[in-house]
């Protein structure tokens, strides 16, 4: 509209400046004429400029519309993806940059939300941050587990759930704190399922645990719901957990496995559970010298033997502490030897059953064992290893579990 109005006026500007260009010997009527059209010429001038600066005005007004809304918005959009950029790389100067940027107030509970909407955030990173060990990250992580919504999922639901929202970092002291609050919140948001956090932290693993054995397929022996369930005896202060729960928790992991982010096939439980095997082995007595076929179960940094696979009590227990294990030559192929250290005589400490139901200590200064083939030696050995190595998270977990499973008989 603007625009048309000024070509309208420049056109006629044209006309009248042809007519202004003829002779001067003119009538009194023609000058006239004359004087009128330069006044009209003149207005039409000024109408032009006024025109010209009603357009500079509206064009600046629509500019400046663009600069304060848009543009400001623009460049904190570009610096909020500045500070994903960041954090992805070291979360901690990631959350320094937005929090000096005033794109982030800095308490707990807004960075904890920050990190729980995780919108371009790398689940490794959030993990990273959530497990340093310095009392504001443990705020935020508290913060942060806060926000997940618990209330009526069972345990599988609310890890699955957990579990997704950030990658887990591989060192036991982190996994230990995060997993605390997760149970912590877990048992806030369900009064009465659990008697107490710590059951619910062992369960938890437990189903991690699960998950591995269930689908990781380098696991050859997938567990039956009666052995997990048999494998959570009193845990719930030295009392058992409901079976139909458990039953759920196992056929839901058993139809799905749990996801979890940036999953690089490197999953949790191979890092913390690699020890823990099951099998046919044979074994060699300790008075008798005969080999008898055992099931072998290797967890909480003992070794365990039954002698069917669905039997509850085991015929033998072997605390790994303080054993040492090496290949050894006999008649019967693939087999290794647990022994003390520095000394030869020393009766190794641990029990059997006999066959009349009496407990008793063993008698054995060193056990022999025979792996049905060279490759499941070289895994038992690897995973008896790695057992007696010490891995603090075992420690810990199976310090809970002593914890809740003697609890009965206070
Ligand atoms: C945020 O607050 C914490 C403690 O409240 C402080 O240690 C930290 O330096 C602050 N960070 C920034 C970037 O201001
Ligand atoms: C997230 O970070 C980890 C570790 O730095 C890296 O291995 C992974 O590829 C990253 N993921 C994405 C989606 O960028
Ligand atoms: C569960 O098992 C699957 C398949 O082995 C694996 O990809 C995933 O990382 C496991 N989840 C956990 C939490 O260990
Ligand atoms: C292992 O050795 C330590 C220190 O010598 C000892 O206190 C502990 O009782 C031993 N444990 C077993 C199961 O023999
Ligand atoms: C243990 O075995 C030794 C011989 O190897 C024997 O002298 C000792 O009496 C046995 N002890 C028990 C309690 O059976």
């Amino acid at each position: 509209m603007v625009l048309k109005g000024i070509s309208l006026v420049i056109l006629t500007l044209h006309l009248l400046c042809h007519v202004s260009l003829v002779p001067d010997d003119l009538t009194p009527e023609e000058q006239q004429e004359l004087e009128n059209i330069r006044r009209r010429k003149q207005e039409l001038l000024e109408d032009i400029q006024r025109l010209k600066n009603e357009i500079a005005e509206v064009t600046s007004e629509i500019e400046n519309l663009g600069s304060t809304e848009e543009r400001k918005n623009m460049q904190r959009n570009k610096q909020v993806a500045m500070g994903r950029k960041k954090f992805n790389m070291d979360p901690k100067k990631g959350i320094q940059f937005l929090i000096e940027n005033d794109l982030l107030k800095n308490t707990s509970d807004d960075i904890a939300q920050f990190l729980y909407k995780g919108e371009g955030l790398n689940k490794t990173a959030i993990g990273d941050y959530l497990g340093e060990r310095d009392d504001f990250n443990i705020k935020v992580l508290q913060a942060f587990v806060e926000l997940h919504e618990f209330t009526d999922l069972n345990l599988v639901q609310a890890l699955r759930q957990f579990l997704w929202s950030f990658r887990l970092p591989g060192e036991a002291q982190k996994i230990d704190r995060m997993m605390e609050t997760f149970a912590q919140r877990y048992c806030h948001c369900n009064p009465g399922v659990f008697q107490s956090t710590d059951t619910c932290y062992i369960l938890s693993f437990a189903i991690i645990m699960l998950n591995t054995s269930l689908h990781n397929p380098n696991v050859k022996d997938k567990p039956t719901v009666e052995r997990f369930i048999s494998m959570n005896r009193g845990i719930n202060d030295g009392g058992d957990l409901p079976e139909d729960l458990l039953r759920n928790l196992y056929e839901s992991i058993k139809n799905e496995p749990f996801k979890i982010p940036e999953d690089d096939g490197n999953d949790l439980t191979h890092t913390f559970f690699n020890p823990d095997r099951e099998g046919w082995l044979l074994k060699l007595g300790g008075r008798v010298k005969t080999w008898k076929r055992r099931w072998f179960i290797l967890t909480d940094n003992c070794l365990y033997y039954f002698e069917y696979t669905t039997d509850k009590e085991p015929r033998g227990i072997i605390p790994l502490e303080n054993l040492s294990i090496k290949e050894v030559e006999d008649k019967k192929p693939n087999c290794f030897e647990l022994f003390i250290p520095d000394s030869k005589d020393q009766v190794i400490k641990a029990c059997k059953t006999e066959a009349d139901g009496r407990v008793v200590e063993g008698n054995h200064t060193f056990y022999r064992i025979s792996a049905p083939t060279a490759e499941e030696k070289e895994e038992w050995m690897k995973s008896i290893k790695a057992a007696i190595s010490r891995d603090p998270f075992y420690e810990m977990l199976a310090a809970r579990k002593k914890k809740v499973s003697s609890m009965k008989r206070h």
